[in-house]
This record gives C-alpha cells, structure tokens and sequence, in this order.
C-alpha cells in the first residue's frame, strides 16, 4: 500500500509520516529532504536558485540516498550525510525556487517512484497524492494555521539554538507556501480523493492515530 501525506510547510508531515511509517513497519520517504539536497549543492556551487539551466545542468552530480536511523532517517548527498545541513535557514529559503524548476521535478519524480516501487510506503511532500503517486490508497492533505505552524518551527529552532523571531518565520512559511502554491509544475494542492486533516489542535499523537485508523479503514475496504 502507498500512503501519501502532502501539505504546507511545517503542518508536521515528517514527524507524523515518521511514526506512521513506524507503527506499521512501512519504508518511509521524505521527499521534502531531496529537494532540499539539490538546493544545498546549488548553494555550495554558488549558483542562482531560479537559473533553471544552471541548476538542471548540475542535476547529474546529485545522487541522494537515505538509510535508516535510530530516530528515523539519515540523508546523504554524494556519500557525505547532509542530514542537519540541510535544515539550515538558507537552505530552508531557497529550496522552493529550485523546486519550481520542470526539470528538478522530473528527475525527483522518477527517483521517488522507484524507491515506492520497492514495497509499501510512507511518502510526505507537496505533490505525493496528484504527481507523484496518484494511484495511492491513501491520500492525506495536512494542514495548520500558520501562526501554529511558525509556533512549531520557533520550538523547533529553541531546541537547536537558532533564534529567529515568531514574525520572521511566519512571513517565511507563508512566502513559502505562496510559491509552492503557486508555481507551474505540480503545485501544492489538495488532490481531490484526499482526506483534509487540520491539526492546529491536535497533538502528534492524535494525528497519527487518525491517519493509521484511515489506513485500517482503506485496508479493510481493498480485503472485502
Ligand atoms: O519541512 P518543510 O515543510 O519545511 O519543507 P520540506 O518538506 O522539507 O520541503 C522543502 C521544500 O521543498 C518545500 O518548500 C517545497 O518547495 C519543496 N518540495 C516540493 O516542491 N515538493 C515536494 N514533494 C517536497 C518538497
Ligand atoms: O514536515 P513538515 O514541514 O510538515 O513538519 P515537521 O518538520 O514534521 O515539523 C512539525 C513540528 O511541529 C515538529 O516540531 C513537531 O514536533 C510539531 N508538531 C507536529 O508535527 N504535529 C502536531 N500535531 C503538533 C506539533
């Protein structure tokens, strides 16, 4: 079974899609992180996020894989672990521009694919349930207020020593979101067969009960 969880920034996609994943001993894919991995290699080669030439020519030196960890998942980008490297701020506030490029969709597309191929999974991201993988039994599109969710990225940061102001953070989650919504090739969208889930009040606990009862549900109907 594939189980698609799409949203906007920091509705708690990752945390959640983690302990689904978890829980019901599926592959889980952050898709989220490769799109962040292109970005910091466009960073670290000093090019401009929304060149699309320059970024689609560096496409071919980006090899991205994952491998499990005691707390989830590490990210690797050509063998080194990028794992905090790409949760930096810069790489944070770019990783939409370059992910409005045609051609870095294309290429994360095709590798997404491939790694659900290999067995049941878990995917987050902005496009799972209408690009990625439209055939899902399972489509989530969680949401939040952003006030809630600039809330959730400040504890975020508190707890990793990084002090960016409450106000700053909304106007960057909310510019974020505008261009994800926005942009051409798959935009942030709900997909019409997904299941609307707002989590402004509800605790990560919660959250993943409910999408593990819908999981049962879908389950359930495909055995009957
Ligand atoms: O965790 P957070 O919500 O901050 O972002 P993320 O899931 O790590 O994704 C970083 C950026 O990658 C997003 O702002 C999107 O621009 C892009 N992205 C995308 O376009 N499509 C996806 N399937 C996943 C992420
Ligand atoms: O992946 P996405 O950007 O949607 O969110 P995330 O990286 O999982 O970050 C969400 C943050 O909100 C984490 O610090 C969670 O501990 C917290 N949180 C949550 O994910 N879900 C709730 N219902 C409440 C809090």
């Amino acid at each position: 079974m594939q189980i698609a969880i799409d949203g906007p920034a920091s509705a708690g996609k990752s945390t959640v899609a983690k302990l689904v994943a978890k829980q019901l001993n599926y592959v889980y894919c952050d898709t989220g992180a490769m799109y962040r991995c292109v970005t910091l290699l466009v960073l670290r080669r000093g090019v401009a996020p929304d060149d699309a030439a320059a970024v689609t020519a560096l496409l071919k030196d980006v090899k991205i894989s994952f491998k499990p960890s005691a707390d989830g998942q590490l990210v690797f980008l050509n063998g080194e672990d990028v794992s905090l490297t790409i949760r930096q701020e810069d790489v944070t506030n770019n990783a939409s521009a370059v992910a409005a490029i045609p051609a870095v969709r294309t290429a994360l597309t095709d590798q997404q694919r491939a790694i659900a191929d290999a067995g049941n999974i878990v995917m987050d991201g902005r496009d799972i349930g209408t690009t990625v993988l439209p055939h899902a039994e399972l489509k989530v599109f969680m949401v939040a207020s952003v006030e809630e969710r600039a809330r959730r990225r400040f504890l975020d940061n508190q707890e990793k020593g990084i002090d960016v102001p409450v106000e700053t953070l909304e106007k960057e989650i909310a510019a974020r979101d505008h261009k994800d919504s926005t942009r051409k090739t798959s935009p942030l969208k709900q997909a019409a067969d997904a299941v609307l889930l707002d989590t402004t009040s509800l605790s990560i606990e919660e959250v993943v009960a409910k999408i593990v009862s819908l999981y049962q549900e879908r389950r359930n109907i495909a055995s009957n």
